[in-house]
């Protein structure tokens, strides 16, 4: 078998996820050599999934759909020993997978569940996987223009019952993970690890399960993103003509991440955070 490069994306099932999915099918569809591996969390998605990205033309053997859930780091290694064990180089991962929990949840090792899905599952996958990488090999984070209105204290990884607010604790993971991402950018030379901003996008993350959301779909739905027009900010980070590595690509432009989170002081904390428990 011609050796295959993976494109592996999270959150495969979602709003964004499928867009994505249906943008790394059609590169392997041109490039046989591409192999797209999607990252579910729930079976029951994975016949929908397949649906739609049939129209691109793949035969079930030209990619995989793996199971995961990115609230617990035994199921986040276990991905990255599936992955690790096709022995086959990695051309891109794109951390997409993200939630925002409406109360405050740990997950079994005390983890604030935004932080645990939103950063410390997507930063422990890539820093497993980094050594598989291809030279020139794209991380690209979904992160959120709300990292930039936050800030974290050293206890972030725990959160806060007393004071909980969800899009609080939502941005603060953001912000982790767009602090991981300049810190990985400066420790692998030969990948490049970008974050996208992809806007504000018409999926289920924007559900707030409360009695505004009929009012939200009325008055502010209309004027978000579908999914597919946030898409031009995930091929500029994956093609990366430029070479860039820390920088935030939106669907318009990219820039390096505010200097705010680039030189942030709980980066090396954040660091030592997710490589220290890593085999
Ligand atoms: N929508 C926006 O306006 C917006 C703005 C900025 C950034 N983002 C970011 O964009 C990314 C995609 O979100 P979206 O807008 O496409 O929302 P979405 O439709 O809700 O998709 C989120 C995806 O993440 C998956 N996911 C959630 N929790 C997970 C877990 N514990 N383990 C594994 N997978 C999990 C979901 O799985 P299921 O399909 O099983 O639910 C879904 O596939 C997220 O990182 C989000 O934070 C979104």
């Amino acid at each position: 078998m011609q050796e295959k490069e993976l494109l592996i994306v999270t959150g495969a099932s979602g709003g964004f996820g499928k867009a994505i999915s249906k943008y790394f099918a059609s590169l392997a569809a041109k490039e046989k050599s591409l192999y797209p591996i999607l990252c579910c969390r729930n079976k029951d998605k994975v016949k929908e999934l397949r649906d739609f990205i049939s129209p691109i033309g793949l035969s079930c053997d030209d990619y995989a759909i793996f199971l995961t859930d990115f609230s617990s780091s035994a199921l986040v290694d276990d991905l990255a020993y599936r992955i690790k064990s096709l022995n086959l180089p990695i051309r891109a991962l794109v951390n997409n997978a993200g939630s925002m929990f409406a109360s405050y949840q740990t997950n079994d090792e005390g983890i604030e569940m935004n932080m645990a899905v939103n950063f410390y599952g997507p930063a422990r996958l890539s820093e497993m996987l980094a050594d598989n990488m291809v030279q020139a090999a794209a991380i690209v984070n979904v992160v959120s223009l709300s990292r930039k209105y936050t800030d974290i204290e050293t206890d972030f990884l725990k959160g806060n019952d007393k004071s909980y607010s969800r899009i609080s604790a939502y941005s603060k993971s953001k912000l982790a993970l767009s602090i991981f991402t300049t810190d990985m950018a400066e420790r692998y030379p030969d990948i490049y690890v970008n974050g996208v901003d992809p806007g504000i996008m018409n999926t289920k993350m924007i559900k707030m399960d409360k009695w505004f959301d009929k009012l939200v779909d009325y008055l502010f739905r209309p004027f978000t993103l579908e999914p597919a027009q946030s898409l031009d900010a995930i091929q500029t980070a994956y093609q990366n003509n430029d070479k860039l590595k820390g920088y935030i690509f939106t669907r318009k432009k990219h820039y390096p991440m505010e200097d705010k989170i680039a030189k942030h002081p709980l980066k090396q904390l954040i660091q030592t955070t997710v490589c220290s428990s890593i085999k």
